[in-house]
């Protein structure tokens, strides 16, 4: 007698698909990446393989990466540039047109999942060429991204088997709020009491992120607006770039139009496009929140209903047609909390339009060619 038994539904455990199984892994993601790298106590960040003082001749970092986690790049680059240090996040594949020059000074930060991104091994070897130190940022150990780059920094979020990129941004973008807190740390601009607050808030982030999937909302949103003819996503800072990787995993898994902006370029075009049929979801991450729920208004006015990402008793809860929670956090870290809620939106709306979530058409989940 057998049994039947398929190893990918075993694999999958009690859900439905390897992308809800992975949303859900992220407390565990999180906590797996921070392990014995920090200690709030002391303010101190201990990053495997970096020295103290191992950045503290950088004076600017670019970012080079494709799709998902270029926006786990933007949302480095924005947590180093708002504590003065210079860097941009660059797409991978327009970096070998237009490379920013390199100086003493220039780390190059190749942020690949899978370390086998071909546009970004490109660019990785391209800065490494032109002398720049180099650092990959991925998932996996032994990775050609690896190999290239002077040196490697783990996300340590375990396999992901879903095409679309969920655990692993979450892992990307906390490690490089590290990161960006190191290098201020060797650069001695910063004293460690400074990162008391936020690491501790890092500390926290599982328990933050387990308190989104419990009580979510997620579903009915998605429910509600699921047959809406685009979807837009704003937000300002930390939320732009969640705003930009909202709307990537929503096409990405529903196949419906969706795009991010930021709140402020609205004006400058998008509001064209903004109608009943174009629901906003508006970031709201504790930065310049005010003209974010202002530019939300303006999409309001126009009769786009509004859903806020933001904390109980925010502001924008006044205002907005729905409201999708997340906890009170650093400001630094609540984009990583909405982009929580807008992964379940994204999933719940494609489950809804049956769509073949692990595995959306004409995408892989490495892309080994330019
Ligand atoms: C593909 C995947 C995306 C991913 C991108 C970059 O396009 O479908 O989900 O974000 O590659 O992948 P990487 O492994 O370099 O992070």
């Amino acid at each position: 007698e057998t049994v039947e038994w398929d190893p990918e539904q075993a694999g999958k455990g009690e859900y439905d698909h390897f992308m809800l199984k992975e949303i859900n892994e992220q407390p565990t993601a999180i906590a797996q990446a921070i392990e014995g790298r920090i200690d709030p106590a002391r303010g101190a960040i201990d990053l495997d393989g970096f020295e103290p003082g191992a950045f503290e001749d950088i004076d600017e970092v670019q970012f080079v990466a494709c799709g998902t986690s270029y926006h786990a790049a933007l949302y480095g680059a924005t947590a180093l540039n708002r504590i003065g240090i210079s860097a941009t996040a660059m797409l991978a594949n327009e970096y070998s047109v237009a490379a920013p020059p390199i100086d003493d000074g220039t780390l190059v930060v190749a942020v690949t999942q899978s370390g086998e991104t071909a546009d970004t091994l490109n660019a990785l070897r391209s800065a490494a060429a032109a002398g720049a130190e180099t650092l990959t940022l991925t998932n996996v150990i032994g990775s050609t991204a690896s190999r290239i780059a002077d040196k490697t920094l783990l996300i340590r979020a375990g396999p992901e088997i879903g095409v679309a990129a969920t655990k692993t941004f979450s892992s990307q973008a906390l490690m490089l709020v590290l990161l960006s807190r190191r290098i201020a740390a060797d650069r001695s601009g910063e004293r460690s009491g400074d990162r008391r607050s936020l690491l501790e808030a890092v500390e926290s982030m599982p328990e933050s992120i387990e308190r989104v999937l419990d009580r979510s909302g997620a579903a009915a949103v998605a429910r509600r607006y699921g047959d809406s003819q685009s979807y837009f996503f704003i937000g300002r800072g930390f939320g732009y770039a969640v705003s930009l990787e909202g709307a990537l995993k929503f096409k990405e898994i529903t196949y419906e139009h969706a795009e991010g902006f930021a709140s402020g370029e609205l004006k400058h075009g998008p509001l064209a496009l903004v109608t009943p049929e174009t629901p906003i979801f508006a970031v709201f991450t504790g930065t310049e929140d005010e003209k974010t729920l202002k530019n939300a208004e303006e999409a309001q006015t126009r009769g786009a209903p509004v859903i806020a990402l933001c904390p109980p008793g925010h502001e924008a809860t006044e205002i907005a047609d729905e409201h999708l929670e997340i906890p009170e956090t650093d400001a630094t870290l609540a984009g990583l909390l909405a982009n929580v809620q807008l992964q379940l939106v994204s999933y719940y709306a494609a489950t809804q339009l049956d769509r073949s979530i692990d595995k959306p058409r004409n995408l892989a989940k490495s892309v080994t060619v330019e």
